[in-house]
């Protein structure tokens, strides 16, 4: 497998690591087919502006080197910005990733969505029209991933 320079270079020295104290809105998210855990945590200010961004990965490389692309790509952004952030463009930014390693992308996205998700929680909104449906931590969010049949 064949990670770019710009990959290598995250991974080798990732941005944004840790946690924030001070945080009001806090994300968890999990792939349940690699095990594979991140969180994310952010300071937004009273105009949604994400002034302050942070994030934990318990995974693979390009989770980490994806999460720490995401974090770069979405401080300073407001919360409308940050949701129109897809895991193709966290990609792109940094030169792609082997098809294998997609998945670890959607984790960064959805790891965002799922910190906004909170942030609104907080203040008593009901996030999902906002943001989205958000999966249930654990959950498998691997699309292509279908061997378990799920119950109605
Ligand atoms: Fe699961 Fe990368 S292998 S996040």
């Amino acid at each position: 497998m064949q990670y770019s320079s710009k990959v290598m270079e995250h991974l080798m020295n990732p941005r944004n690591v840790g946690e924030l104290e001070n945080a009001n809105a806090v994300g968890m998210v999990g792939n349940a087919k690699c095990g594979d855990i991140m969180q994310m945590f952010m300071v937004i200010d009273d105009n949604e502006v994400i002034q302050e961004v942070t994030f934990k990965t318990f995974g693979c490389g390009a989770a980490i080197a994806t999460s720490s692309m995401a974090t770069e790509l979405v401080k300073g952004q407001t919360i409308k910005e940050a949701l129109a952030l897809t895991n193709t463009a966290v990609m792109e930014a940094l030169d792609g990733l082997p098809p294998v390693k997609v998945h670890c992308s959607v984790l960064a996205e959805e790891a965002i969505r799922a910190a906004l998700a909170d942030y609104y929680t907080r203040k008593g909104i009901d996030p999902t029209p906002i943001v989205g449906e958000i999966k249930p931590f654990g959950e498998d969010d691997d699309d292509h991933h279908h061997d378990i049949p799920e119950e109605e």
